[in-house]
This record gives structure tokens, C-alpha cells and sequence, in this order.
């Protein structure tokens, strides 16, 4: 079965089929088996090492960066994979997440990574806390080089930023979306505060209304044991699962004006003008 989409924002974009360590087991004989854009895909090992993967019968280019695997369903990448320089930063400590299934358009998914204002509802306790709700204003804008969104000088009161956080604080926040369906999230680290953690989301769209939802840390942590850092992470997505999935339509509308903007913030408005701009469909309703 091949791609479920014309939409060539994802087909001739690098999409994520998961973590590289997927392949550790993997032959032809016996392949990682997942799906993608309503697809089947199969990826394994060659003999010489070297990963492969194939969709309906076809290969398809695949590159491992950021220790995810990514391939181009249309076989013709219209640009680069994105840079994630903080991968390759020393001192920064790298640890997997590996990913969750969300019931919800991969759109929604990156969209609510973006939005600091259900920080005090759905994380309390965590990334912030009643009455401590405001978004205080920030900056947004495009870089139209790399065509990516940034949110810059944000910040928000937070009573436990991460698992190594001992007391609240005011955290500074900066959001990037590289891709429709990828973003990193940098924020203020708590035992190096002079420096900024990175979190990046990278979606499988597994189909328009389903994703996994990956998560890969480079954190100045040097303390945290990795399976406490993954677990932190775990719970913060836990708590956001099941809000996405009760959200209603699961696509996410485009045009101004059909959904009613309840998180109507600043970075989600230029989220929705941007996909609209390159016309994607994908997990959309335009
Ligand atoms: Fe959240």
C-alpha cells in the first residue's frame, strides 16, 4: 500500500520512523515494521550495516541523524534535513524518550508543544501552577532562510521544570519548528542556568489522525539517571495525551476563523499561517 497523501509537504519532506536503535535487531528476514503516512514501512540493517527501508516495494532514501531514522516517502527531499546543532554540543547529555501514540493529527500534536498557556492546567505542579497562568508577551518570527518558526523571550513561572529540579523557578523558553511535524523546545537549565536544554519532538505520522510522538533530550544534566529523565518526560506527555486525543475535529483547521481560538497565543497563530502558506493538508482541514 503506498502513501496516504498528494500533500508533497510530507512526501517530499524527512519524516521520522522512529529511534535508530530500532534497527539494532532488525534484517531483511526479519524487519522493523511500521507505518507511515497511512503506509507500511519495513526498514532493516544491510550487510554491510548500513540501514535500509521500503515502502510498497520501493526503497526509499534514508538517512539516522539525531539518533531517529528519517526517510522521504516521495523519494525526492525538497530540501535538507533540518539542523539540530545541540546534538553534536559537548557537554550536553543525549537520552531518548523513544516515542508515545497520540490519536490526533500530527499538527495538533506539535501545536500543543507550542503552547505554554496549558502549562498551569494539564502540567500543575510540573511546568506551572495556579494562579500563575499568564503568558507573558514574547517575540515570534520566521526565519525565511531555513523557513522555520521561532518564539523567542519566552518565559513562565515553573514549580518543577524537570527531574532535576528541586524548587521553582522562572524558566526562559524559546520554540523552534523546523518542519510541520518537527520542533525543539530550549529551555532554561536547571543546575546550568546560564544555558539552555534542548527538547526535540519529532512526529510520525503514522495516518492524518494518528502519530507517535518522539521525544530526544541534549540536556546539561550530568546528576539525573537517564531513566528518570525518560520518565519525567513520559509523565508530561501522559498528561497531554489525553487532552489531544478528546480534542474535536482531530485535524486541525487552517482558515482563520473555524475553530475558535481558545489557545489563539502568538506562536500558534504563525504555526497556522505558516502550514497554510505552504499549503499543507496533511492532518489539516482547509
Ligand atoms: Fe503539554
Amino acid at each position: 500500500m503506498s502513501f496516504h497523501t498528494t500533500d508533497p509537504n510530507m512526501l517530499d519532506s524527512w519524516l521520522t520512523i522512529g529511534p535508530a536503535s530500532r534497527l539494532k535487531d532488525a534484517s531483511q528476514a526479519s524487519p522493523y515494521r511500521t507505518k507511515l503516512l497511512g503506509a507500511d514501512v519495513l526498514a532493516w540493517s544491510d550487510a554491510g550495516g548500513n540501514p535500509v527501508a521500503m515502502a510498497a516495494g520501493k526503497l526509499l532514501p534514508l538517512q539516522a541523524a539525531y539518533g531517529y531514522l528519517w526517510v522521504c516517502p516521495s523519494t525526492r527531499p525538497a530540501k535538507p534535513l533540518f539542523s539540530f546543532p545541540e546534538y553534536a554540543e559537548p557537554g550536553r547529555r543525549l537520552v531518548d524518550c523513544d516515542g508515545i501514540g497520540v490519536a490526533v493529527s500530527g499538527l495538533r500534536m506539535v501545536e500543543n508543544f507550542l503552547d505554554m498557556g496549558h502549562f498551569p492546567y494539564v502540567h500543575a505542579s510540573y511546568l506551572g501552577e495556579v494562579p500563575q497562568t499568564e503568558v507573558a508577551p514574547y517575540e515570534v518570527s520566521i526565519d525565511e532562510v531555513a523557513d522555520e518558526i521561532w518564539a523567542t523571550e519566552c518565559r513562565f513561572f515553573q514549580p518543577r521544570t524537570s527531574k532535576s529540579a528541586t524548587t521553582g523557578m522562572e524558566v526562559q523558553y524559546r520554540y523552534r519548528v523546523m518542519q510541520p511535524m518537527s520542533a525543539i523546545l530550549y529551555k532554561t537549565a536547571f543546575t546550568y542556568p546560564g544555558h539552555m536544554d534542548a527538547i526535540g519532538l519529532f512526529v510520525q505520522p503514522v495516518s492524518e489522525e494518528s502519530v507517535i510522538a518522539y521525544c530526544m533530550l541534549a540536556f546539561f544534566d550530568d546528576a539525573t539517571p537517564e531513566v528518570d529523565m525518560i520518565a519525567f518526560q513520559h509523565t508530561i506527555f501522559g498528561q497531554d495525551k489525553p487532552i489531544l486525543e478528546n480534542q474535536r475535529p482531530k485535524r486541525m483547521p487552517l482558515k482563520p476563523g473555524i475553530e475558535i481560538p481558545t489557545r489563539c497565543d502568538a506562536t500558534s497563530v504563525a504555526y497556522r499561517r505558516w502550514l497554510m502558506a505552504k499549503g499543507v493538508t496533511y492532518g489539516a482541514i482547509v
